[in-house]
């Protein structure tokens, strides 16, 4: 078995991949939005033995088509509301194509596609508001970008050595703030830094679950006073839970006068910058030091991909770079290899390129802005209905809600049992969340095949299961 194909084999196979696509494209509003993996799939695609010997490249699509593409997570799909996963833009399909088929690592050099992700760079430094001068990078995706974020924060604010010596010549612990909602990545980036989990502050929120500013300024002021070394405050422009934005230029007047470094994790909300009813809310962001957000997210584009952004460029280079003599060459620009921790990268430019023509600075704006709508819509729609609570509300695509028909006790658990009810059923998808310790469903909209039917079924999905759900549980009371 030949790894290579002819031309006439590579254009027979990938007629057939890309009109299988292009059908599922239109089926995508009919399909069920996602099915149990039936469990002798699960233990076929587990267990399957190493293949010793070579299978027709054809059989292969084959079964890629039956027993993968068959059962996806679903967020291609208009009723899909769960986590912070969008669809992605067709268009970026084939890049991904046309990426694997160029297969260039992005690691630096003089080749077309590292042109292309600076480019791209420079027009999303456009957007969140940082200088030209700045550096930013594409990730695999928020964690990522939030981790080598804290990575340089880590750098400049360490007393010596810390490539070197790691924290043996540091005078006193480092602290870091983030909110009782931020991201788990954080938490992930202070232990991986060696910052340790211990030394994060989950400061409590307020009513709209954003950053409590007297205690974190109370927090802050006792960590000095133990002889601890604040360093940093790692704010959400966008909680996964209620999308809330923490007081950006307020959380950067604080950084300024406590000499703290300014960090924003934007992986979700960063981009709802674009949109007019909340544009306002991220004053202060163009200030932050560095900065997360998720192209894989609001910007429709496969996963994987996030961005970093680092204000002084020079000292994320410090943070990571090493130069063996078999990579030098001055001519180029510096490598995008100095600047974060991966040396070989994929061309995941070229989609987020592709995508960012396609739809345009304004067309953004748009499509963020009507997810924004979706949400408000659906929120209109529970306060609406006798039997729904709205829990929380954030400024962006996300809500907390719970059905709660008068007559039921334990409204938490009918939530609990009607939302796996819900996705075995498929027809639509979405999770639960914990706020203040209690349960809700979430619901959170970047989609852009999201309409307002799609809000009303939803409703009537969640209502039909509850009823469903309250009805077994009448019959097996009264057996
Ligand atoms: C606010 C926030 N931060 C960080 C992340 C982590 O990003 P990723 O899953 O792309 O690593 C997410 C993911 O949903 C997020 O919503």
């Amino acid at each position: 078995m030949s790894v290579d194909l002819s031309p006439e084999e590579f254009r027979s196979l990938g007629y057939r991949v890309i009109d299988l696509l292009a059908e599922r494209l239109g089926q995508m509003r009919a399909m069920p939005v996602r099915q149990p993996v039936p469990l002798d799939l699960r233990a076929s695609l587990m267990h399957q033995a190493l293949p010793s010997e070579g299978t027709d490249p054809a059989q292969l699509i084959d079964r890629v088509v039956e027993d993968v593409l068959a059962y996806p997570m679903g967020n291609n799909s208009p009723r899909f509301f769960a986590w912070v996963n969008s669809p992605s833009a067709p268009l970026a399909w084939l890049a991904d194509l046309l990426a694997a088929a160029h297969n260039s690592s992005v690691a630096g050099s003089d080749h077309a596609a590292t042109y292309v992700e600076h480019g791209l760079l420079n027009w999303l430094k456009t957007i969140m508001g940082f200088p030209a001068e700045s550096m930013a990078l594409l990730t695999s995706g928020g964690s990522v970008a939030n981790l080598i974020g804290l990575a340089v924060m880590r750098h400049v604010k360490t007393d010596g050595n810390i490539r070197g010596a790691g924290f043996s010549g540091e005078s006193a612990p480092m602290v870091v703030y983030t909110s009782t909602q931020g991201h788990s990545c954080i938490i992930k980036a202070v232990e991986l830094l060696g910052i340790g989990s211990d030394n994060l502050r989950k400061i409590p929120t307020d009513a709209d679950y954003r950053i409590d500013m007297t205690k974190l300024r109370a927090q802050i002021a006792a960590d000095r006073a133990a002889g601890l070394r604040p360093v940093c405050i790692a704010a959400s422009a966008g909680t996964v839970n209620t999308g809330a934005i923490d007081p950006l230029d307020e959380i950067a007047d604080l950084c300024a006068e406590e000499g703290l470094w300014f960090h924003v994790d934007g992986a979700y909300g960063g981009l709802g910058i674009l949109a007019e009813q909340t544009a306002g809310l991220f004053k202060g962001i163009e200030r932050a030091d560095s900065l997360a957000v998720d192209p894989h997210k609001w910007m429709y584009v496969p996963v994987e991909c996030g961005c970093v952004f680092v204000r002084d460029a020079q000292a994320m280079r410090d943070t990571f770079s090493v130069v063996p003599p078999y990579l030098r060459d001055d001519r180029a620009l510096p490598w995008f290899a100095e600047f974060g921790i991966q040396q070989t990268r994929g061309f995941k430019a070229l989609k987020l390129w592709l995508v960012m023509q396609q739809i345009g600075e304004k067309g953004y704006r748009e499509l963020i802005s009507h997810d924004i709508t979706m949400a408000r819509y659906l929120q209109d729609k529970i306060r609406a209905r006798a039997d729904f609570q709205l829990i929380a509300t954030g400024p962006l695509s996300v809500t907390c809600f719970r059905y709660a028909p008068q007559e039921v006790e334990d409204v938490v658990a009918l939530n609990k049992r009607l939302i796996e009810r819900v996705q075995a059923e498929g027809q639509a998808f979405l999770t639960g969340t914990e706020l203040d310790g209690q349960y809700a469903l979430r619901a959170c909209v970047v989609n852009f095949r999201t309409t307002e039917a799609d809000v009303d079924r939803l409703l009537d999905i969640i209502a039909d299961a509850g009823q469903r759900t309250i009805n077994e549980q009448l019959s097996t009371v009264s057996k």
